[in-house]
């Protein structure tokens, strides 16, 4: 992983390959962000100038790479663009600092002043920008390797002062979060052939006893004898049996508990109601819930807040075969309700009810599960956009807001009980699919009927912002992008300080 430090303000001191400064669009033209007086004076005071000679117009995801020939502690500077100067945010600042440190690409030491920026949250949102931005998953490439320009290997923010508590924390901070982003992505970008739901059971329990928490993982005999239905039901057709991973971090003194469900479907072929080909392969990221809870976990105990959190990682591969669940099977789930399938492709709704029946059982003070659930999130809300649904208006508003605080785009959506009859089911006691208008609701609301009585209970749809197949933008890299990992972070400590 890329490295992180901090030095003092002067930005015609610091030592690197790589300056990357932050460029606004001001009423009068480009204009420098905090910071970069020494570095405008050492281009002889038309640094603007130089840039806008350069075609550069300031705007969001925008980078130009000058030399400074000598005139700079730096051998070059990276501007990147950081849109309206009155609209900068934290998050502007962060996706600024993945984009330049991407830019940077192929350089080994960066260092940024897009942290010397005054809005709130600077420092932290840089850092962690900065770090994942340098993300980069090469594990299964050989060849092309060859000639392949790596990502830098650290980055120093100029800060104010960089012995400041509120600055070496935000780093700190930021460094565990990156790491935990990393993690879940490279779950997410594992070929679904390397990443069996055994496996995925493995690396939970590897990570997360390393960061402190207690791991407990059950096979498909345990699932069997414990009348998991949804999840065996989900992984019957597949020659890689299912799993329940439990995870538990606990702190002495906290006050409230939360469990924390990922959609682990390592491989989604849609079953007998199987997918088309154009694209399928994308389906190996439909373990990015189950990816999230356990990279949220690593990093909510190594930060070690003052709460209590439970993850629970339903995983299965959802394969066609002659042992796979059909049309019109009825499963007998974790509980006893019984749920007639209509669509095998509709799984991540099944293994996630055994696991939300399961978690209520401990009676936490909040459930929030996280899924790859529906294409319909996707027409909704867009590739970049979470869907919130809630039976809880004030967890729904918490979660939106620690979103926000994050970097992380949810929005909030409805469970409209209109929508719970179409689930309704001639011989069992629901079906697995019903209205296809509002789809990503339908499946809210049919894991809605699986939470236990009085648990405030949040469903996070995150099929398209958990995997990019776009360009990278911003911090965001193509394949796994490791939402919501920050999101859960954040709820993390928003509840450490109830
Ligand atoms: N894993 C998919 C949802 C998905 C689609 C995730 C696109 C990421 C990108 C899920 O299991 C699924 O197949 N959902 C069906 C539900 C339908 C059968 C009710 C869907 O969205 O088509
Ligand atoms: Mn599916
Ligand atoms: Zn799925």
């Amino acid at each position: 992983m890329t490295s992180l430090s901090l030095t003092g303000p002067d930005a015609a001191a610091v030592k690197a390959d790589v300056l990357v400064v932050g460029v606004a669009k001001g009423p009068k033209g480009l204009a420098l962000a905090a910071g970069n007086a020494p570095v405008d004076k050492a281009f002889g005071g038309r640094l603007a100038k130089v840039l806008a000679d350069l075609g550069f117009q300031g705007n969001e995801d925008e980078c130009v790479r000058v030399p400074t020939l000598g005139q700079l502690g730096a051998t070059s500077v990276v501007a990147v663009g950081l849109g309206d100067a009155k609209k900068v945010t934290a998050e502007t600042l962060r996706r600024a600092a993945g984009a330049g440190v991407r830019a940077a690409t192929g350089a080994r030491r960066a260092a940024t002043t897009l942290s010397l920026h005054a809005v709130d949250g600077a420092q932290r949102a840089v850092a962690e920008g900065a770090l994942l931005g340098a993300y980069d998953f090469v594990k299964f490439r050989n060849a092309s390797l060859e000639g392949r320009k790596e990502p830098v290997q650290s980055v120093t923010l100029l800060v104010g002062d960089p012995k400041d508590k509120a600055a070496v924390n935000a780093a700190k901070r930021a460094d565990v979060v990156a790491q935990a982003v990393a993690l879940a992505r490279d779950l997410v970008n594992t070929p679904p052939g390397d990443l069996h739901p055994a496996d995925l059971a493995d690396i939970a329990r590897t990570e997360c006893t390393k960061a402190g928490c207690s791991v407990e993982v059950m096979d498909e005999k345990a699932l069997k004898k414990g009348g998991y239905g949804g999840i065996l039901g989900v992984g019957q057709g597949s020659a890689n049996p299912p799993r329940l991973v439990r995870i538990e971090y606990r702190h002495p003194r906290a006050t409230r508990t939360i469990a924390l469900v990922g959609k682990g479907v390592t491989f989604d072929s849609g079953g007998i109601s199987i997918k088309p080909a154009a694209s399928m392969e994308w389906m190996k990221s439909d373990m990015a819930g189950a990816a999230a809870v356990v990279a949220a976990l690593t990093a909510i105990a190594r930060l070690g807040l003052r709460v209590n959190v439970t993850g629970w990682v339903p995983t299965a591969e959802n394969m066609p075969s002659g042992a796979a669940i059909r049309p019109g099977d009825v499963l007998t789930m974790f509980g006893g309700k019984r749920v007639e399938i209509l669509n095998t492709d509709a799984e991540g709704r099944l293994i996630l009810a055994d696991a939300i029946v399961r978690a209520g059982q401990e009676s936490p003070d909040l459930i929030v599960d996280a899924a790859t659930l529906t294409g319909a999130q996707l027409v909704a809300l867009g590739a970049r956009t979470a869907g919130v649904m809630s039976n809880d208006d004030d967890l729904r508003t918490r979660i939106v807001a620690a979103s926000e605080t994050a970097g992380e785009m949810m929005w909030p959506m409805p469970l409209p009980q209109e929508l719970r009859k179409s689930i309704d089911s001639d011989v069992a006691d629901i079906t697995n699919t019903g209205d296809r208008y509002g789809g990503m609701l339908v499946g809210g609301m049919f894991l809605k009927e699986f939470v236990a009585e009085g648990i405030p209970w949040a469903h996070l749809d995150v099929a398209g912002p958990a995997y990019n197949t776009n360009d990278p933008w911003g911090y965001t890299p193509k394949g796994g992008t490791g939402v919501p990992v920050r999101t859960f972070v954040q709820l993390a400590e928003d509840e450490a300080a109830r």
